[in-house]
């Protein structure tokens, strides 16, 4: 069975579209058959194209963000096999809506890096252009070790 796998951030127009994209880009590259989605814990931007200062910093690495902003909805939890939050807050507010018995799904996005140390990645929303940068950095590294993880 082909896995699926559903990023997960706050709004859903910049953190998990790009991991979406990058994820895409990188499972491909590998031969790998995916089922790879992003979604929001709030509905503000539903319908909403990702962030263009987002788009702009992907597209510079080649990834083309194209998913359209949805929230996260109940079936999730039994639809992907695994849920995966950028930040601490993501997985709280995952838990608050997922049953118990898929708590098991939801993971952090950076407890699959293997070079950064950090433990987020950071909204870049209200930051400058480096918070872009970060976000992509941080998820061209998780994506590779959850790659492997899954390889
Ligand atoms: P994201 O960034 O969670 O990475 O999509 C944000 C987008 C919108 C808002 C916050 C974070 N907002 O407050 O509207």
């Amino acid at each position: 069975m082909k896995k699926s796998l559903l990023f997960v951030c706050l709004g859903n127009i910049c953190r998990s579209p790009s991991a979406e994209a990058v994820m895409k880009k990188m499972a491909a590259d590998r031969g790998l058959d995916l089922h790879i989605d992003s979604a929001g814990t709030i509905a503000a931007h539903e319908g909403e194209r990702a962030d263009a200062r987002m788009r702009g910093h992907a597209a510079k690495r080649g990834y083309d963000l194209t998913s359209i902003s949805r929230p996260v909805v109940i079936d999730d939890f039994e639809n992907f096999d695994m849920v995966i939050g950028m930040d601490a807050s993501n997985i709280f507010d995952l838990k608050k809506i997922a049953p118990e018995s898929a708590f098991d799904r939801i993971s952090l996005m950076t407890d699959y890096c293997s070079s950064f140390e950090n433990n987020s990645v950071p909204d870049p929303y209200y930051g400058g252009e480096q918070g872009f940068e970060l976000v992509l950095d941080l998820l061209e590294d998780a994506c590779e070790g959850l790659l492997d993880a899954l390889e």
